[in-house]
């Protein structure tokens, strides 16, 4: 670490990327004046591992303004923003995250959130929730909230195995979450690192996506956008399908590997690309993973095959294979949107972030009575978070005639 955090200059560069971020985030701006004037959270401690980005300062802010206390650490090691992380400390606001931290310091900083004994746990990925149910099941908490696909897959084993210890709230799981985030947001900005990195065209060129869910969805439609021709890899046929139809080509992981320029991975599973894959891939390929953990592209067995590894630019790495090709990785396999660019865009995480904060204010009315499980966003908040974002751009949205609704309602009226 080469910086101070209570550095003034550090901290003012990160005071001046929030207001950006918050100044696109007017739904969240709306909840925050809200909890300012009725403080929901009011004595709430709050422990948060979450992406330390500008638009987490601005749902921490949030939290502050209901009333909670906020202890805050990272959950990915290369994506905290140290400027950022440096203004949260200013704003009185206990962070826990350096960027490049190392497995030890990530899990003593887990720890550290965990020390301020928590009501509510905001995670992503659920590795907080692990440490809660493996170290330390016996710390009372009043209830989670989960931000990502593979965290909310953790929890429902754990709910399924009757292990969970605490409900938890799925915010993944509203529709004004993933069907923006995960797609809009995953697409694009997974985009944007590869290109901060490598600076390649991708007009042209040929772009695999391994995985066609809510990320690999956006993911595919900007490649195609910006004139690539794309492949698709999935193991579930509706899925392939509906990709099919949006006119990408199906093929195997084995079939793709000697077709592709650059491989993107977002499936949230284990090893898509294996050395069998590397064997046969062109020279200079490039590789980045958008799922969640590290463990998408099987790296462990690249350095393996690898006869030299070396840095190119910033977040590009080449390893080099004997026969001569060379294989390029972007963010160490890491979320490449978080790893290389900076994460989705404010505009996006707005109604992700609206509806955490709602989910925390809900948890807080309803916690002490819900059984340990799995819980959605109930339908009306989601839909009041869509209802935000439409008005704060300005679309008039229609409502139904009473003749509509009487008609949409009733078996008897045909046409
Ligand atoms: N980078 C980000 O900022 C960001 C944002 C949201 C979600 N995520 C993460 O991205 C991952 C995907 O999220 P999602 O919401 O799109 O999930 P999803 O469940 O909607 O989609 C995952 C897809 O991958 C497919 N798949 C699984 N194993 C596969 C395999 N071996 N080969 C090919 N396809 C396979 C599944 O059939 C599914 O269609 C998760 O790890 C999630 O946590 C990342």
């Amino acid at each position: 670490m080469n910086y101070d955090i209570a550095d003034p200059a550090l901290a003012g560069e990160g005071h001046r990327r929030i207001a950006w971020a918050d100044r696109r985030m007017p739904v969240l701006a709306s909840i925050r004046e809200r909890f300012e004037t009725e403080t929901p959270l009011e004595g709430i401690r709050v422990a948060a591992c979450m992406h330390v980005t500008t638009e987490t300062a601005v749902l921490m802010r949030t939290l502050r303004a209901g009333g909670a206390s906020v202890a805050l650490c990272a959950s990915n090691p290369l994506s905290t923003q140290d400027d950022v992380a440096a203004a949260l400390v200013d704003d009185g606001i206990s962070v826990y995250a350096v960027r490049s931290e190392d497995s030890e310091t990530f899990y003593r900083h887990i720890n550290a959130i965990l020390d301020t004994e928590p009501h509510i746990v905001f995670d992503d990925g659920a590795d907080t929730t692990t440490v809660l149910h493996r170290q330390r099941s016996s710390q009372p908490i009043l209830g989670g909230l989960e931000e990502t696909t593979t965290g909310v897959l953790r929890l429902r084993a754990m709910a399924a195995d009757n292990v969970l210890r605490y409900p938890v709230v799925a915010v993944n799981d509203s529709a004004t979450k993933h069907l923006f985030d995960n797609r809009h947001g995953t697409g694009q900005s997974s985009l944007d690192g590869i290109l901060r990195a490598s600076n390649i065209l991708f007009a042209g060129r040929t772009v695999v996506v391994a995985g066609f869910g809510d990320c690999g969805w956006g993911i595919a439609r900007r490649a195609a956008g910006l004139g690539a021709s794309v492949v698709v890899v999935e193991v579930d046929p509706i899925r392939a399908l509906s990709a099919a139809m949006e006119g990408y080509r199906i093929m195997s992981a084995a079939e793709a590997a000697p077709v592709g320029d650059v491989f993107l991975t977002a499936t949230g599973d284990i090893h898509i690309f294996r050395p069998e894959h590397f064997d046969v891939m062109k020279d200079s390929v490039i590789l980045a993973n958008a799922g969640h953990f590290d463990v998408e592209l099987d790296l462990t067995g690249l350095d393996a095959m690898a006869v030299g590894r070396r840095k190119i630019r910033d977040n590009l790495e080449e390893y080099e294979l004997t026969d001569g090709r060379r294989i390029i990785v972007v963010a160490e396999g890491r979320l490449v949107n978080l790893g290389a660019a900076e994460g989705h865009p404010a505009d996006v995480m707005d109604m992700s972030f609206a509806d955490q904060a709602l989910a925390a204010e809900w948890l807080v009315e309803n916690g002490s009575e819900l059984a340990p499980d799995v819980y959605t966003l109930p339908r009306e908040l989601d839909e009041n978070v869509a209802r935000l974002k439409l008005a704060s751009m300005g679309a008039t949205l229609d409502v139904l005639t009473e003749e509509q609704a009487r008609y949409l309602e009733s078996w008897e009226e045909g046409t």
